[in-house]
């Protein structure tokens, strides 16, 4: 069975992604990840005893311990996905995203060099590093276009500049020393498991809780929605199909404006739990002060995954949302579990914090 080393698997995407490896016995997976606020061994709680599973807090920038962990575990295929993800953090305080997006990724990269280098010829050949990157990296759209692969890259906050400077490390790596790289760029993921800080939980929370829901500007910016699950196929089918040195798009094919995906969950709110004066929660709706250097519109274009490597989303917008909903109204334990001592919900993201 393929061993498979994952960064950041306690996070949103990564905990789906190892609740998908070990549900299926895919892999055997060792978990590596920090647990900053954005990690949470509460998210992996029905994979701990799995005897494929394996779980390690560490730090992704720690060289050491990094060689130490491929030497112990002698993985096949490099997942990474560690990062500071949330945009709104990033414009309150870069630093933490260049640390662990740029130097996070370079040791990582280093050190699976060094380790793969290493190997005997069979599994040298067969090693893969896939990195997870996002569309975020090809700047804004007008209301035309859409991303495709040779896009030129234009990143515009603290958080797609890191990132774009993670896919040119992860492209230097492979011109240069031949490590055998994958990079997948991603739109917007909604489901299970997302912090309760981007705009989906935000929403959810916001309104049980009977407070406003907050849009920035006039709602008008548009996001390319992809069901959390219908990633993780994706990224599993890049690791296994794609053409090294290659560079996939990934998306849903499902472009809604903010106001468009509030107004949906107000509706599933109002159906699975009705507010007690009968009113809609969309009367909690409040247009708040615009984020700064706000990105209008992405959209991506999958055709070289959906032709080259047979891939397509399984879900669409009103399943996936219908499940997402229905998760958080049944998990409201988790959300407060990890939410607890760091996050309340309140407003970041203005450029106003040091
Ligand atoms: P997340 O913020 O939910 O999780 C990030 C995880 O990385 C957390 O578990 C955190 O503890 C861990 N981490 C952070 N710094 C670390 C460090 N120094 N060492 C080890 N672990 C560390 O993020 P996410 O939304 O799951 O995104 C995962 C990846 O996918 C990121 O690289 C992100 O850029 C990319 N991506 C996300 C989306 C999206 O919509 N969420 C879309 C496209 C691409
Ligand atoms: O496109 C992929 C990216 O999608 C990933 O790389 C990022 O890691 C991920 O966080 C996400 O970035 P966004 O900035 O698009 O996601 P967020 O959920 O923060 O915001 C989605 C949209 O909703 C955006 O236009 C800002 C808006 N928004 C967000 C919040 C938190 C609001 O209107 N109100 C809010 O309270």
């Amino acid at each position: 069975m393929q061993k498979i080393l994952v960064t950041g698997g306690a996070g949103f995407i990564g905990s789906n992604l190892v609740h998908y490896l070990i549900g299926n016995e895919q892999a055997e997976v060792l978990n590596v990840d920090l647990l900053t606020y954005a990690g949470n061994r509460a998210s992996l709680k029905s994979v701990e005893n799995a005897s494929l599973y394996h779980f390690e807090q560490a730090d992704i920038r720690d060289h050491e311990m990094m060689t130490r962990l491929f030497e112990a575990f002698e993985p096949d295929r490099v997942m990474h996905l560690a990062a500071e993800s949330h945009v709104d953090r990033s414009i309150d305080g870069p630093a933490d995203f260049l640390n662990t997006n740029i130097m996070g990724t370079y040791i990582m990269l280093d050190v699976s060099r060094k380790y793969w280098e290493g190997l005997p010829a069979g599994r040298k050949e067969a090693f893969r590093f896939l990195h997870i990157s996002t569309d975020e990296v090809f700047g804004s759209l007008e209301a035309e276009g859409m991303f495709r692969e040779d896009t030129p890259y234009d990143p515009r906050s603290p958080y797609s500049a890191s990132k774009a400077s993670s896919d040119h490390l992860v492209r230097a790596w492979q011109h240069t020393y031949g490590l055998p790289v994958l990079i997948t760029n991603c739109s917007n993921n909604y489901g299970p498991y997302q912090y309760p800080e981007k705009l989906i939980p935000v929403i959810i929370l916001n309104a049980l809780q009977g407070k406003p829901i907050p849009v920035y500007g006039k709602g008008e910016n548009i996001r390319d929605w992809l069901f959390v699950e219908d990633h993780v196929t994706a990224l599993l089918r890049v690791l296994e199909k794609g053409n090294v040195g290659e560079t996939y798009l990934i998306g849903g094919n499902n472009e809604q404006t903010n106001i468009d995906v509030v107004h949906k969950i107000c509706a599933l709110l109002d159906k699975h739990r009705p507010r007690g004066d009968g009113r809609s929660y969309a009367e909690l709706i409040t247009f708040v002060t615009d984020r700064p250097g706000h990105d209008l519109r992405y959209a991506i274009d999958a055709t070289k995954i959906k032709n080259e490597l047979g891939w397509e989303p399984r879900h669409d917008f009103e399943s996936g949302m219908e499940k997402t909903v229905r998760w958080y109204l049944d998990n409201l334990d988790w959300c407060n579990e990890v939410l607890h001592g760091s996050y309340n919900l309140e407003r970041i993201g203005l450029g106003d914090r040091r």
